[in-house]
C-alpha cells in the first residue's frame, strides 16, 4: 500500500477539467494519476481541482485565464484543449507563465464540415419545421402548397473563412453549386483553385451568395462579424449557416432579420452564450438549432481524444506537442 502511495505521489497530475473519453483516458492513465471534474463542475470547484496539477485538460465550454492559471500554480507545463478552437484559452497568460497550449485539429474536420451541409440541407427545405408537424399528428396529406422550401443546385455558395473545416465544405457542396465565393484574411489560391473559388471581400460575399457558411475561427477580428448591417446585405431568401462560434454572429440580429424576412433561413450549431440560446432564435420557425455537436461523431471524437492525450504525455516528457497551439 506504503508503495502503491509513493508511485501514485511521482506520477504527473492531470486533471481532465470536464470528462474526456476513454480513448484518451486510457493511453493517459498508463503514465499519470488523473482527476476529472465531471460534466457538472463548478468553477470554484475546478479552482481547488486544478492546483498543483502538470496538465489541464479542457473544452470550450472551460474558461482558461489567469485565476484558473494561478489557481494551477508553477507545476503546470500545458493546456489540451479538446476542440480544434481555443478561444476559451488566454493564450498571453499561458504564454507568460510557459505553459503550452495545444487543440485537435484536423481529425474533427469532416465531421464539421458534414454538419454544415447537414444544417444547410435542412435549413433550405425547412426539415425542422416538417418533422415538427408530422410527430405533431399535423400531416394530413400531401398538399402541393405545403412545405416549399429552396433548391440548392446551381446557387451560389459563400465560405466565410477556407480553413480546413471551411475548404472540406467547399467540397461537399461543390457537385451541386453553382459558382463558390469565399473570403478570408488572405487568398488561399490552392485550396480555391481546387474548388473553383472566387476570392471576395465579405460585403461582396454576402450581397451575391445564396447561402452563406460561416467557418472563421473566433477572436477579436471575428466578433460579431455578421451583424445588422451584413444581414442587410444578404440576398432575399438566403441561408446563414453557422458550426463555427455563436459569437461571430449578432444573435438578435439574426433573430431579426429572421422574423422580418430579411434573410430566408438559418441554421446554427453554436452560440455566443452556450448552452444558452437566446428565446428570440427558439421561437424562430425558419432556424435549425443543434447543440453543438459539429465534431459529435464516434470518429471524430474518439481521434480528439487520443490527440489530446498524445498532447499531455508529449508536454510531461518535454517533447514538443504534436498540437501546439502556442
Ligand atoms: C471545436 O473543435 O472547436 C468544436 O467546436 C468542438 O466541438
Amino acid at each position: 500500500m506504503g508503495d502503491v502511495k509513493a508511485s501514485a505521489a511521482d506520477r504527473p497530475r492531470v486533471v481532465v477539467a470536464r470528462m474526456l473519453l476513454e480513448a484518451g483516458i486510457a493511453p493517459l492513465a498508463e503514465r499519470a494519476e488523473i482527476q476529472q471534474g465531471g460534466l457538472n463542475v463548478g468553477r470554484a470547484e475546478l479552482l481547488e481541482l486544478v492546483a498543483g496539477a502538470n496538465a489541464v485538460v479542457a473544452d470550450p465550454t472551460v474558461a482558461i485565464d489567469e485565476k484558473l492559471l494561478d489557481a494551477a500554480g508553477n507545476a503546470l507545463r500545458v493546456i489540451a484543449n479538446f476542440a480544434v478552437g481555443y478561444d476559451n484559452v488566454d493564450l498571453d497568460a499561458c504564454r507568460r507563465r510557459g505553459v503550452a497550449v495545444t487543440n485537435t485539429p484536423d481529425v474533427l474536420t469532416d465531421a464539421t464540415a458534414e454538419l454544415a451541409l447537414a444544417l444547410t440541407m435542412a435549413a433550405a427545405r425547412g426539415l425542422n419545421a416538417a418533422e415538427r408537424d408530422l410527430r405533431a399528428g399535423g400531416w394530413a396529406g400531401l398538399a402541393p402548397g405545403a412545405y416549399l422550401g429552396t433548391e440548392l443546385s446551381g446557387r451560389c455558395f459563400g465560405i466565410v473563412g477556407l480553413g480546413r473545416i471551411g475548404a472540406r465544405y467547399g467540397e461537399l457542396i461543390r457537385p451541386i453549386a453553382g459558382r463558390v465565393l469565399y473570403c478570408g484574411p488572405r487568398p488561399k489560391p490552392d485550396a480555391a483553385a481546387a474548388l473553383g473559388a472566387e476570392h471576395v471581400d465579405l460585403a461582396a460575399l454576402l450581397a451575391e451568395s445564396d447561402v452563406v457558411s460561416l467557418h472563421a475561427p473566433a477572436g477579436s477580428v471575428s466578433t460579431g462579424m455578421i451583424g445588422a448591417t451584413e444581414l442587410e446585405r444578404m440576398r432575399p431568401g438566403s441561408l446563414l449557416i453557422n458550426t463555427s462560434r455563436g459569437s461571430l454572429v449578432d444573435e438578435m440580429a439574426l433573430a431579426s432579420a429572421l422574423a422580418e424576412g430579411e434573410i430566408g433561413a438559418a441554421g446554427l450549431d453554436v452560440f455566443a452564450n452556450e448552452p444558452k440560446v437566446p428565446g428570440e432564435l427558439l421561437a424562430a420557425p425558419n432556424c435549425v438549432l443543434l447543440p453543438h455537436i459539429g465534431s459529435a461523431t464516434t470518429t471524430a471524437r474518439e481521434a480528439m481524444a487520443r490527440l489530446v492525450a498524445e498532447n499531455v504525455l508529449a508536454a510531461l516528457d518535454g517533447r514538443e506537442p504534436p498540437n501546439l497551439v502556442s
